[in-house]
């Protein structure tokens, strides 16, 4: 390989943040009047919240979903019941018949792939009594363009930001009340971030992101996102990102197929994915030795004790890794990624 990534260079994990763009504090001198709330399961309670004054509290979900959905569900007290997807990842409209009288459907767009548009528009004609919500948490791109009655989406996934999520509702992003307090996730997020973008040890970097992680998995209650989440948004280039996104996609894609790689999804100019996912042979084994490349890609996601009957969601939870695509990396590290996988394939 002519073109070499060098070796402290790693493609995947969390998002650094240069302390520099932390420097502009004269925001957070102001008091936290932030329009987000604090991540993705935040925001979803907070929807089953405004959804329970009126309706059942029965949520419908897809078996295949990441586990703290599922506990957010639960932790906003609502009764969960779970459906099969049909083999494109879409609500089956044969299972209409079977939802229960003002419940809720949660619908997913998977890694930016899925337009769950049309479903939710024969939903809607069909059962008006239903209410529908589209998990955007992966799709940030599309989450104001949903027909759902609500869809939310998370930016840490996307974006060097540590904490921040939408809430979208006819027409208009809802900000959290003055009332709901911050999260407390945050500072160790951006500790980590910085840790990470100033090269320290593997393990102090980790280690902050895990803690930051326990305690955002610990919170039972509606929390809002932090001014700095807000401040670094604001400031977003959201333009060279998305160029970024659909080159390197279009790289992977290219090469991958030349390689004959299993994409999940067909190529879409117009999709700019969180990820890209594919299906691979003895996917834990090669996954560790991409680990020792400094390669680092996600999966999505293990088994839960909800999803172990879903056919779908053992082929993903056996199969599935995803190729990083994301504003961090160059198209050299694109081509790196993939030979690097191929050789460790073959
Ligand atoms: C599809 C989906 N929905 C919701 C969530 C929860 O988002 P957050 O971690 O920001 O709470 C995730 C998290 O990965 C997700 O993948």
């Amino acid at each position: 390989m002519s073109r070499i990534i060098k070796k402290e260079n790693k493609i995947g994990g969390e998002y650094e943040i240069n302390p520099q763009e932390l420097n502009d504090l004269e925001i957070l001198k102001t008091p936290n009047k932030t329009s987000m709330f604090s991540n993705g399961r935040s925001a979803l309670m907070f929807i089953l919240k405004q959804i329970s004054i009126q309706n059942t509290s029965i949520v419908y979900l897809p078996y295949y979903i990441c586990p703290s959905v599922v506990s957010a569900c639960k932790n906003s007290k609502f009764k969960v019941k779970f459906y099969e997807l049909d083999e494109k990842f879409l609500f089956p409209i044969n299972l209409l018949s079977k939802i229960e009288h003002n419940s809720s459907i949660i619908l997913v767009n998977y890694f930016g792939f899925i337009n769950n548009n049309k479903i939710i528009k024969t939903i809607k004609n069909k059962r008006p009594d239903i209410i529908t919500i589209n998990d955007s948490v992966q799709s940030f791109w599309t989450f104001n363009k949903s027909i759902a009655d609500y869809s939310f989406t998370s930016l840490r996934k996307q974006f060097a930001i540590p904490d921040g999520a939408l809430v979208y509702h006819n027409n208009k992003i809802i900000k959290p009340s003055s009332k709901i307090k911050e999260n407390n996730f945050f500072t160790k997020k951006v500790q980590a971030s910085v840790s990470k973008f100033k090269k320290e040890e593997d393990y102090i970097y980790l280690n902050l992101f895990e803690e930051g992680e326990k305690i955002l998995d610990n919170e039972k209650s509606i929390t809002k996102a932090s001014i700095i989440a807000e401040s670094i948004f604001n400031k977003t280039d959201f333009e060279t990102i998305t160029t970024k996104r659909k080159e390197n996609y279009k790289t992977i894609y290219e090469l991958g197929q030349k390689h004959s790689l299993d994409f999940i999804f067909p190529y879409s100019e117009e999709i700019i994915p969180l990820c890209v996912p594919i299906k691979i042979n003895n996917r834990n084994k090669i996954r560790k030795e991409l680990f020792q490349n400094n390669i680092f890609l996600p999966i999505h996601w293990i088994s839960g004790y909800y999803n172990r009957k879903s056919k779908m969601s053992k082929e993903m939870a056996d199969n599935e890794i995803s190729l990083i695509i994301d504003q961090r990396y160059s198209e050299d590290a694109m081509i790196f990624q993939i030979k690097t996988l191929i050789s460790l394939i073959n």
